[in-house]
């Protein structure tokens, strides 16, 4: 008969469900630093429904989704789930398993009890219409990753998945190797593989950005064995024999370059051309590396912020820009000449399907992905394997946690089926990549969005605003504009035609204007040449705050204010500043 509960170190034998499983939790009353917030304790073991399976977890994986989990931001995971109905007032997290099949619910086929399986995260509702017409199930409203937005992940004896997240361990990795690929390989793979129009044939070149990290290991392996050339791009000559011993090409060390960052803007000559000439040198180096002069048929991306206009600008013409992730920031600045004229895609992904997991896990199988498992803690560690990866102190690769696995290295039944590259991680390099959000977030639509409250002083732009407009007209020059702004110690001047504001000639169009060329030449120019077109402009009786928003969109410093559609002032960035500062 089965016991109420099983010590971690004490097996049910298979097929036995006791009432009872130790877990680790997070409850929203300890949400915080990783080491407090994951607390051992004792629950029920839940209830699975006809298409459910339990599994045995005996490893799981390690990501940074649970740290985000463990603050409670940018979502409290459990009110989140409370508010939908519910009722658990605590997390199970876990994206990543490997374990045995111990019970299953009555309309499940594809696994039976005893099976040894790995599980992917992507769950959904099977009910939804959206996937009963057999779209894909990646875009249903009911999409949830299991072990963050749903409860019951992998961090305890028992897990609750669906069950075509159950697939085929491979018998030649140990528990805690299995427990640590499906994450991010089935990432890898739809952005990889899941957009048709750019399948990768053989030989086609292919930029895989972080190529030492989880995704870009990952990455490397799937484009060797789909017969690519993956070219990786790593921040240290430590990891360029570790990306080649996985199957890369050659490697791309990004600290050789400076050009990082958004876009400079296209009025500015020298900024961009400076840029572009960078752009060019990483370009080139790309083709060093590949040894022919061909660009990449796909840029592997997930950095964001800092590198998307180096990858839209090096991806072929045709090809495709695909990104899972904006770890360094979100505002991707994008050259559309370059990506219309060269008819290029920048193509959103996330996780993955069924079939691409599937096909994923049959490279696994096949002993064509490596799990570049980097370091696997004992059931104890887990909180200590959250804490290291909040602090940015854990080691590259990815990581497993043993949970009913009794040691570490068991699990391995078989030997691999070919020849799996070995190959090591670089030690004790520092680990810097930021980590703004988890990879998962809810994201309001227009039915789903919370009333969301906004601190507004109510302080209108007249209020702030420079009463009186001092203007110039489109025949001046720029010497005499420029000579007017000093004297008067103003940084814009509205530009006036046939008694029309007609633009805004501002110090930094100025500066633009002389970027690239001789004084001489900037000083003879014509306002109209070189003002922005078209005036910014703004009522006196819009808030300040609208105001501000409407600058930082435009990236301006200054817009003109108007009365009844007559040009009454200006306010500016500086302005803003004073009320700041009383
Ligand atoms: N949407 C999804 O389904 C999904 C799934 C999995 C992961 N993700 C997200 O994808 C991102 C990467 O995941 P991961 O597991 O590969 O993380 P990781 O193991 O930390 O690797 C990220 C890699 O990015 C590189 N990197 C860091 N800063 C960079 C910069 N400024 N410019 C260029 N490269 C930089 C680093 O390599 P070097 O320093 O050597 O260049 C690092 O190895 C994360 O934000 C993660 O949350 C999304």
């Amino acid at each position: 008969m089965a016991k109420e509960v099983y010590d971690i170190a004490d097996h049910p034998p298979v097929g036995t469900v006791p009432a009872k499983m130790n877990a680790w939790l997070i409850r929203p009353e300890r949400f915080g630093q990783p080491m407090k917030a994951f607390q051992k304790e004792v629950v029920p073991v839940p209830e699975i429904k006809d298409d459910e399976v339990l599994v045995y977890v005996m490893a799981a994986g390690i990501n940074y989704n649970n740290v985000w989990a463990a603050l409670g931001i940018p979502v409290n995971v459990i009110a989140a789930r409370n508010k939908s109905g519910e009722k658990e007032d605590f997390h199970i997290g876990g994206s990543d398993a490997s374990g045995i099949v111990y019970k299953v619910g009555k309309d499940v086929t594809n696994v039976k009890v005893g099976d040894e399986v790995v599980v992917h995260c992507a769950t959904w509702d099977r009910n939804c219409p959206w996937v009963k017409a057999g779209n894909d199930p990646m875009y249903s409203p009911s999409f949830k990753i299991w072990g963050y937005e749903t409860n019951y992940g992998s961090f305890a004896q028992f897990t609750k998945v669906q069950a075509h997240q159950c697939m085929p361990k491979p018998k030649h990795m140990t528990w805690e190797e299995a427990a640590s690929y499906v994450l991010v390989g089935a990432t890898a793979y739809r952005m990889l593989c899941g957009w048709k129009e750019h399948p990768i044939k053989a030989n086609d070149p292919i930029l895989i950005w972080g190529g030492a990290g989880g995704l870009g290991s990952m990455a490397i392996q799937i484009v060797k064995a789909l017969g690519g050339i993956p070219i990786a791009v790593v921040s240290g000559e430590d990891k360029i024999d570790y990306c080649i011993k996985l199957g890369a090409k050659g490697c791309i060390n990004r600290k050789d370059f400076d050009h990082w960052g958004m876009l400079p803007h296209w009025k500015d000559t020298v900024g961009y051309n400076n840029w572009m000439k960078a752009v060019r040198g990483f370009g080139a180096k790309f083709w060093e590396v590949l040894g022919e002069k061909r660009s990449p048929k796909i840029v592997f991306e997930h950095p964001g912020e800092t590198t998307i206009p180096t990858s839209i600008f090096l991806c072929d013409t045709g090809g495709m820009v695909v990104i899972c992730a904006g770890t360094t920031g979100y505002n991707a600045t994008v050259d559309l000449r370059y990506l219309w004229m060269r008819q290029k895609r920048f193509q959103g992904s996330h996780f993955a399907n069924d079939e691409q997991c599937y096909a994923m896990n049959e490279l696994a199988l096949r002993g064509q992905l490596n799990p570049c498992m980097s370091r696997a803690f004992t059931y104890d560690e887990l909180p200590l394997s959250h804490q290291l990866m909040h602090d940015n102190k854990h080691p590259h690769g990815n990581m497993a946690v043993l949970i009913c696995a009794p040691d570490f290295g068991l699990g391995k039944t078989a030997d691999a089926p070919r020849f799996v590259p070995e190959a090591a991680l670089p030690k004790g390099d520092v680990h810097d990549t930021p980590h703004p959000y988890p990879l998962s977030v809810p994201l309001p639509g227009v039915e789903t969005a919370d009333d969301i409250k906004i601190y507004d002083d109510g302080a209108l732009v007249r209020d702030r605003m420079h009463p009186g407009i001092i203007s110039c007209g489109t025949g001046d020059t720029l010497a005499d504009a420029a000579k007017t702004m000093v004297d008067k110690d103003i940084h814009a001047l509205v530009v006036i035609d046939a008694g029309k504001a007609v633009g805004v000639l501002s110090q930094t169009d100025i500066v633009l204007a002389r970027q690239g060329r001789k004084p001489d030449e900037a000083r003879g120019m014509k306002v109209g040449e070189v003002m922005t077109a078209g005036c910014a402009t703004i009522d006196a009786g819009t808030k300040l705050s609208h105001a501000i928003t409407e600058m930082m969109k435009r990236r301006i410093h200054r817009l003109l204010v108007t009365e009844n559609d007559k040009p009454v002032g200006v306010l500016s960035m500086t302005d803003i500043v004073r009320r700041l500062i009383g």
